[in-house]
């Protein structure tokens, strides 16, 4: 898969490993930085990264902020982006399976790197179920789209 991956300073101290693990796994990995602890705005870094999911120039995007909870809130604005922070295996399972993902926001400061290593694994590996769920997913994309009035509208 092509991967794009971005974190702020929160999140680099896990970032170079996070890649490591991708590229051992035979993924392409697009660094968007940041690249040291210096402190940054964590909104520009996820930008980039959701915006080549958005673009189509990535498949993917793995995020890493001192939460996830800001990065994935960013992420999340931009048009074809469905981003969520993960912290447990199950949430992460379930963001493929029921959300249909297609960017997870980790938190380089209260998860191991160790475990948030299962849960790139598992967002990697794990479909969407679609069925009841693909129409859902339809209606979460209606938000994209300024036009859309809202369902009481
Ligand atoms: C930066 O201090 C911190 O706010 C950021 O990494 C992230 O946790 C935001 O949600």
């Amino acid at each position: 898969m092509r991967i794009a991956v971005a974190c702020d300073h929160g999140g680099f101290v896990q970032k170079d490993a996070v890649i490591e693990h991708l590229k051992s796994l035979g993924h392409e990995v697009t660094d968007l930085g940041t690249n040291s602890e210096e402190s940054v705005d964590y909104p520009d870094y996820a930008d980039r990264a959701a915006r080549m999911v958005s673009r189509g120039e990535a498949d993917r995007a793995i995020l890493i902020c001192g939460t996830g909870i800001g990065m994935a809130i960013t992420a999340d604005k931009v048009p074809g982006v469905r981003a969520t922070p993960v912290q447990t295996v199950k949430f992460a399972e379930l963001a493929r399976q029921h959300n249909n993902a297609n960017v997870i926001a980790l938190s380089g400061r209260f998860v191991s790197l160790e475990d948030n290593l299962v849960l790139v694994d598992t967002f990697l590996n794990t479909e969407f179920e679609g069925g009841r769920h693909a129409k859902r997913v339809e209606k979460i994309m209606r938000e994209d789209d300024p036009a859309f009035p809202g369902v009481d509208a």
